[in-house]
């Protein structure tokens, strides 16, 4: 086992255990989105920030993405974290203001309003691939990838096109934390959006 500290706490880890993984073991929160235990990490949204700290010398880093070491010391409340914590909910209430899901977390670690520019105000995607990882490494299938570069970067069926690679299993729907896949995967299966027109009477 590895021995380390989270919070000045004395902590133990299997190895190849992340930090955010132990802390989960002990119940300490650290908020996340783009985690989730069933599929491999990638450390896109950076919520999970946590600091590292010896003597005068700390550094921040993801938590999900970080492999427990023994003696190092782990603190999930400080004022660098709770500063990048604000930043990153304020850059993501500004890429995804339509998202509910980001709002609610948000607010819950006081972040109401953002300083960044928002560009679409219909956005709930954050572009952090985790539903691409559940159709590939829990369904076994690649419905779904990134399409497009850089800015353009978004999730779709492979160049853009309808797919019949998609079974409708729903698991992107479920795994995705910001609600963003409700409305994009009958675009992935080829299903037009239905318009309700009232009958004339
Ligand atoms: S649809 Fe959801 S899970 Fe997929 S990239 Fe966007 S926010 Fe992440
Ligand atoms: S609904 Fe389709 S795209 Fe989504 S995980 Fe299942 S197979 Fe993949
Ligand atoms: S939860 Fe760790 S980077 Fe998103």
């Amino acid at each position: 086992m590895i021995t380390f500290n989270i919070n000045d706490t004395e902590v133990q880890a299997e190895p190849g255990w992340t930090v955010l993984e132990t802390a989960r073991q002990y119940e300490i929160e650290i908020p996340t989105l783009c985690y989730h235990e069933a599929v491999s990490s990638s450390g896109a949204c950076r919520l999970c920030m946590v600091e590292l700290k010896d003597g005068s010398w700390s550094k921040l880093v993801a938590s999900c993405i970080y492999p427990v070491a023994e003696g190092i010391n782990v603190y999930t409340e400080t004022e660098r974290v709770k500063n990048v914590r604000r930043w990153v909910f304020e850059m993501l209430l500004a890429q995804c203001p339509a998202s509910g899901e980001i709002k609610q977390l948000a607010a819950k670690h006081g972040v109401e309003s953002t300083r960044f520019s928002i560009k679409d105000p219909d956005e709930e995607c954050m572009v952090c691939g985790l539903c691409t990882r559940a159709c590939e490494e829990i369904v076994g299938l690649s419905a779904i990838s990134m399409v497009d570069r850089g800015v353009h970067k978004k999730i779709g069926a492979p160049f853009s096109r309808p797919t019949e690679v998609c079974v409708a299993c729903g698991c992107c729907v479920t795994i995705c934390p910001t609600g963003a896949m409700r409305s994009r995967i009958d675009a992935v299966r080829g299903i037009p959006k239905i318009t309700l027109t009232p009958l004339a009477v």
